[in-house]
């Protein structure tokens, strides 16, 4: 960053969020305190619940030509009046530092890509941490979304792994489960993952946020019980969280670099 600096670049990021959405709020501080520590440069750009396609739009369109900022991310999900879609479709690739938008999902499907989404590319960070080959592993993903499951999915197989995807309609999901050697959970349901569905020694990564009744933050995974039998296993908050903000950052400095 020290060398950047010299040479007058500094990254920015520009961080779009609409609505209160508290879960989003509270991403959307932790990345903007990342890029500070970093030295990088952000904008936050908080909109009201009731902004309109055409205004969010003309705010996409106006940071894609923003010389100062290489990033471009709008925290999802929007409110249900807005179409995700077309605003992700509306994004520059080239600061698509979320890699949502089709030409970046495409390039990451055939395995030639500029930038890999934050959570899953931050999970294979620790992956690799565990010092364990993926090569032909049983790998299970639970939960199928665009953000998570599916680009999840694609970077094990990327690494040789046996991909499993699991979801709401699966059946014998206990069963697929078991034979993991690797799980990663992405279900958005509290304590949905439970001891008798795990393997001895398996790594488990739990990607849930879930709220409980009583404020507390929870993962998808019984942390209690799953961790007596996990070789691995992440914990909620402070496990996945951190990870996705890392890859946020060096998706940012890489669109920094190539849009000098
Ligand atoms: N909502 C939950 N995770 C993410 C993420 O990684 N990026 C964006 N833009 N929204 C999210």
């Amino acid at each position: 960053m020290g060398n950047l600096k010299d040479k007058g670049l500094t990254p920015g990021l520009a961080v779009v969020i609409v609505g209160q959405d508290p879960a989003s709020r509270v991403y959307v501080n932790n990345k903007k305190k990342a890029c500070l520590e970093l030295g990088m440069y952000s904008e936050e750009y908080a909109l009201p619940e009731e902004t309109t396609q055409e205004e969010l739009l003309r705010l996409v369109q106006k940071l894609n030509a923003k010389e100062d900022i290489h990033g471009i991310l709008v925290q999802l999900p929007l409110p249900k009046h807005l179409d995700e879609k077309t605003v992700i479709n509306n994004i520059d690739p080239k600061k698509d530092v979320d890699a949502f938008h089709p030409v970046n999902v495409g390039k990451i499907m055939i395995g030639d890509y500029d930038y890999l989404p934050c959570t899953p590319a931050g999970i294979m960070e620790l992956l690799k941490d565990t010092g364990i080959d993926l090569i032909g592993k049983e790998c299970v993903v639970i939960g199928r979304s665009n953000i998570v499951g599916k680009p999840m999915a694609m970077l094990l197989l990327h690494q040789n792994a046996t991909v499993t995807i699991c979801h709401s309609k699966t059946r014998n999901l206990k069963e697929i489960v078991k034979r993991a050697d690797v799980v990663v959970a992405a279900v958005g349901r509290a304590n949905f993952v439970t001891a008798d569905m795990v393997k001895e020694g398996a790594v488990v990564i739990d990607v849930g946020m879930n709220r409980l009744e009583n404020g507390k933050l929870c993962g998808d995974v019984n942390f209690d019980e799953v961790s007596k039998i996990a070789g691995f296993i992440t914990p909620v908050p402070g496990g996945v969280g951190p990870m996705t903000i890392t890859t946020l950052m060096k998706n940012t400095l890489t669109a920094a670099q190539k849009q000098r």
